[in-house]
């Protein structure tokens, strides 16, 4: 997969490509067995994925910081599809109280856990500290999904065990993690405001979120829990991850318009990655346009995705002491 498929559509091995919506790619598959949470459901490339998986008859959460623009992405998805199964639940990632309270809420449901899309994120913001006290972008993009993965495993390892279903987990990368610090992670510097670049932050936080896949992929493979862990690159799309840079980002497109998707192209990996039945067994990989590819080199270092593991624990364990 080129920058020739991405501009002609043509599908590569999975059969599917740039131009495949994800409607078309989750076509005829049942999911009326399975629950699943995405994050940053209330708008963009995640409330197109909760439309499709509530249209494939998954029950769907919606995880949202934004209450009134997750009740409007219920509402939405009731209106098209009446018998759709779609909860709302507040979720702030960058707030380690919030993410314990989004799983003690999600906990008193009593669904089981299938899949977890981890789709909430923010670029090129400002520098700012998270309410825990890490530069935002680090915490909302990984740190509150490490967390919140972290929190939910046992709920999936348990239902993947008791219905014999393989889980899936997915992180929501993106091509930005090529664009990095010089070390891809700069553990010793994270909250540094002086050096802090807006870009490299964020493709600092779309790295860690392929090693974080990576690793537990690893981690789970090695219990023999039955669920894959996979991360994704959706394509461009205009949406409002675009706000802190929409000029900058206008420019852009207005010069390489042919490469941009819209949003059910965009949502097409992300369900092609949580549902389709060719990926069965199929974990600690990257995929763009429903068909694997390989990451950056700094993406595949298995020693980098240990050492962030550590240090992301390391820095839950000191927040969440704080918080007590
Ligand atoms: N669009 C692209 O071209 C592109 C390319 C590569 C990768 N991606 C990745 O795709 C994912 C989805 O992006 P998108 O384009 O759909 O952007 P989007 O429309 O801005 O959606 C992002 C969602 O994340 C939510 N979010 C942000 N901060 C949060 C927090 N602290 N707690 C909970 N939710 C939070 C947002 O909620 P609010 O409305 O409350 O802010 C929003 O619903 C992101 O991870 C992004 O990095 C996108």
């Amino acid at each position: 997969m080129g920058i020739f498929s991405l501009l002609t559509g043509i599908p590569g091995q999975s059969g599917f490509g740039s131009a495949s919506t994800a409607e078309q790619v989750t076509q005829g598959i049942d999911a009326s067995n399975l629950t699943a949470i995405v994050t940053g459901g209330a708008s963009g490339i995640g409330r197109e994925t909760a439309r499709v998986l509530a249209l494939r008859k998954a029950h769907v959460v919606i995880a949202a910081r934004n209450m009134d623009a997750a009740n409007e992405a219920r509402q939405l998805i009731l209106e098209e599809n009446e018998d759709a199964r779609v909860d709302v639940l507040q979720l702030d990632l960058c707030s380690m109280k919030s993410i314990k309270a989004f799983v003690e809420n999600f906990n008193a449901l009593h669904l089981p856990l299938n899949i977890l899309i981890n789709n909430a994120g923010i670029m090129f913001c400002p520098h700012q500290l998270s309410e825990d006290g890490i530069e935002v972008q680090f915490a909302t993009n990984h740190i509150g999904h490490f967390l919140l993965t972290n929190l939910l495993l046992d709920k999936m390892k348990s239902t993947a065990k008791e219905t014999g279903i393989e889980g899936r987990i997915v992180n929501l990368s993106s091509i930005a993690h090529l664009y990095t610090y010089e070390d891809g992670i700069r553990f010793d510097m994270i909250n540094d405001r002086d050096s802090y670049s807006d870009k490299k932050a964020y493709g600092q936080s779309k790295l860690a979120n392929i090693l974080h896949a990576n690793e537990l992929s690893r981690w789970l493979k090695a219990e023999g829990a039955n669920i894959t862990v996979n991360s994704v690159h959706p394509g461009l799309i205009m949406t409002n991850l675009m706000k802190h840079s929409l000029l900058l980002m206008r420019i852009l497109h207005m010069f390489s318009y042919l490469l941009w998707k819209n949003i059910p192209q965009g949502a097409a990996t992300t369900c092609y990655v949580a549902l389709h039945p060719s990926l069965k067994g199929v974990t600690g990989r990257y995929f763009l346009d429903c068909n694997e590819m390989e990451p950056s080199a700094f993406a595949k270092d298995e020693k980098l995705a240990k050492k962030l593991w550590a240090f992301s624990q390391k820095l839950v364990d000191s927040c969440t002491k704080i918080e007590k």
